[in-house]
């Protein structure tokens, strides 16, 4: 079976690498970040939903079974997207967020719960449906910082914002796969990442073991990965290269 992952750049590199971590060569994995029109943060719901139409059409011609939306700000928009033609399943990081907070609202009743993300994801206004106090960040210096090869000044920025954070607010929604790259250590918090939520999903779904697995490739062969970005320097996929890190 073959799993596509797409972002606007390096940001699902987070999602693809919680599942090579997890299943290795049991699927084959392909990945398009389209750096060359990141952000999408900054981007019009039309302009996500045409971008999201070309990378299913792109993902269609390279077989992918499972289409993962590794991007939680086009993910906001899917249900808008007629992609009744596509042959593959979609798995959207906004639909694990529904699940999860249903599943878990009685967990954060009586708190606030920071969602930092971009201007789109919170603009999309769609977490005004999760049946819990949603305190929305909008933080759009860190994925051009982060596109730009910078990590450290993307880490500082994070930092940044979650310095700014009301003091009563210890639950942090990772809303965004880039800000799920950073990595950056805070104990202070209780992150709730869809990067990583998405795979306890997958998992659970009848996707997973169920699932007659047809991929060509032998399980004790090497891990069949392509990746695709629309633009990269090569100061951008030694990043890439780093941030994936499967070693
Ligand atoms: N990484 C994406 C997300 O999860 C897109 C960020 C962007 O390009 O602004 O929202």
């Amino acid at each position: 079976m073959r799993l596509g992952f797409y972002d606007s750049g390096l940001g699902g590199l987070s999602v693809l690498k919680e599942f090579v971590g997890k299943f290795g060569s049991k699927y084959s994995y392909s990945y398009f970040g389209d750096s060359a029109r990141a952000p999408y943060g900054d981007k019009s719901p039309e302009q996500l939903k045409s971008y999201v139409f070309e990378i299913a059409e792109y993902m269609q011609a390279d077989d992918v079974d499972i289409l993962i939306s590794a991007c939680n700000t086009s993910s906001m928009y899917l249900d808008e997207i007629d992609l009744s033609d596509f042959s593959f399943q979609m798995i959207s990081l906004k639909n694990v967020m529904d699940k999860y907070f249903a599943d878990n609202a009685a967990k954060y009743q009586a708190k606030r719960i920071a969602l930092m993300a971009t201007n789109a994801t919170i603009d999309s206004g769609r977490y005004k449906n999760w049946p819990v106090d949603i305190y929305p960040v909008k933080c759009p210096t860190i994925v051009p910082l982060l596109e730009a090869a910078q990590l450290d000044a993307a880490k500082l920025e994070w930092q940044r914002y979650l310095n700014e954070l009301p003091k009563d607010i210890k639950d942090v929604i990772i809303g965004c796969t880039h800000y799920s790259l950073l990595n950056v250590q805070a104990s202070d918090y209780n992150f709730i990442d869809p990067a990583k939520l998405v795979l306890e999903q997958f998992s659970s779904s009848i996707f997973n073991d169920g699932m007659i697995n047809y991929s060509k490739k032998n399980a004790n062969t090497e891990l069949d990965i392509k990746i695709n970005f629309t633009k990269g320097s090569d100061e951008y996929l030694k990043l890439a290269t780093e941030l994936l890190d499967l070693h």
